[in-house]
C-alpha cells in the first residue's frame, strides 16, 4: 500500500517541522489539498505556501485541486515540480484536454470523484489517466466520517480499471483510520490519503508505517 499523508492536518504554525517528519518517514508521497471557496465550502492554501513547502519537501506531491477550471493552474502546479495532478470531474468540462495538458507538463494525471458522482463516469477516460482519486468524504474538510458507499465505489472502480487494462492506481481521500484502512485496502485500494489519522496521532510516523503494512 502507498500512503499519502494529507498536509491539510498538521500544524500550519510548525510546517517545516511537519514536513521534517514526512521526510523522515515512509510516506510515498505528500498529499496536498487547494481550496478555492467556490468548488468546495472552504479555502485551505495556495501557491505561495505550496512553493515553500515544494522546496522543503523531499517526498513526490500529489496535488488535490477543489477548484473551479483547475486547469488553469497546470503550468503553476507543474512549476511546484509536483508528481500528480489531481483535477475533479465535476470541475472539468473540457476533462480529455485537461488531462492531455497535465500530461504534456509533465505530470502524472489524476482524476477526482465527488461521493454522488458514479465510478461509470470514468468509462471515456480512465484509459488515459494515471490514477483515480475517490473521496470518501465530501471535499472540503479534514477529520469527516467515512462515507460507507465508497467501499463498494472502489470495487467497482476496481472492475472497470481490470476490464479495460487501465493502469490507473485508485487512491482514496477522507475519514482514512485503523478501521477504514483495512477494509479500503481489501477492496482494492493502492493509494491511502490520511489527514487527521495521521497529524493526529501521537506517533505519526509509525502511523505511516502501519498503514503502509496494509
Ligand atoms: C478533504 C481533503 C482531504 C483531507 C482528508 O477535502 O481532500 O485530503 O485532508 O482528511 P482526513 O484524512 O482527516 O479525513
Ligand atoms: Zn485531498
Amino acid at each position: 500500500m502507498k500512503v499519502s499523508p494529507s498536509l491539510l492536518a498538521a500544524d500550519f504554525g510548525n510546517l517545516e517541522r511537519e514536513i521534517g517528519m514526512i521526510n523522515r518517514s515512509t510516506a510515498d508521497w505528500l498529499h496536498l489539498d487547494v481550496m478555492d471557496g467556490v468548488f468546495v465550502p472552504n479555502i485551505s492554501f495556495g501557491f505561495p505556501v505550496l512553493e515553500a513547502v515544494a522546496r522543503l519537501c523531499q517526498k513526490p506531491l500529489d496535488v488535490h485541486l477543489m477548484i473551479e477550471r483547475p486547469e488553469k493552474f497546470v503550468r503553476e502546479v507543474s512549476r511546484l515540480g509536483a508528481m500528480m495532478m489531481n483535477v475533479h470531474y465535476e470541475a472539468c468540462v473540457h476533462l480529455h484536454r485537461a488531462v492531455q495538458e497535465i500530461h504534456d507538463a509533465g505530470m502524472k494525471a489524476g482524476v477526482t470523484l465527488n461521493p454522488s458522482t458514479p465510478v461509470c463516469c470514468l468509462e471515456s477516460i480512465i484509459a488515459d489517466i494515471d490514477m483515480v482519486l475517490l473521496m470518501t468524504v465530501n471535499p472540503g474538510f479534514g477529520g469527516q466520517k467515512f462515507i460507507e458507499h465508497s467501499i463498494d465505489k472502489v470495487k467497482q472502480l476496481r472492475q472497470l480499471i481490470d476490464r479495460t487494462g487501465s493502469g490507473a492506481l485508485i487512491e482514496v481521500d477522507g475519514g482514512v483510520n485503523a478501521e477504514t484502512a483495512p477494509r479500503l485496502a481489501a477492496a482494492g485500494v493502492d493509494v491511502l490519503v490520511a489527514g487527521s489519522y495521521v497529524f493526529g496521532a501521537t506517533n505519526p510516523e509509525q502511523v505511516i508505517a502501519e498503514l503502509r503494512s496494509l
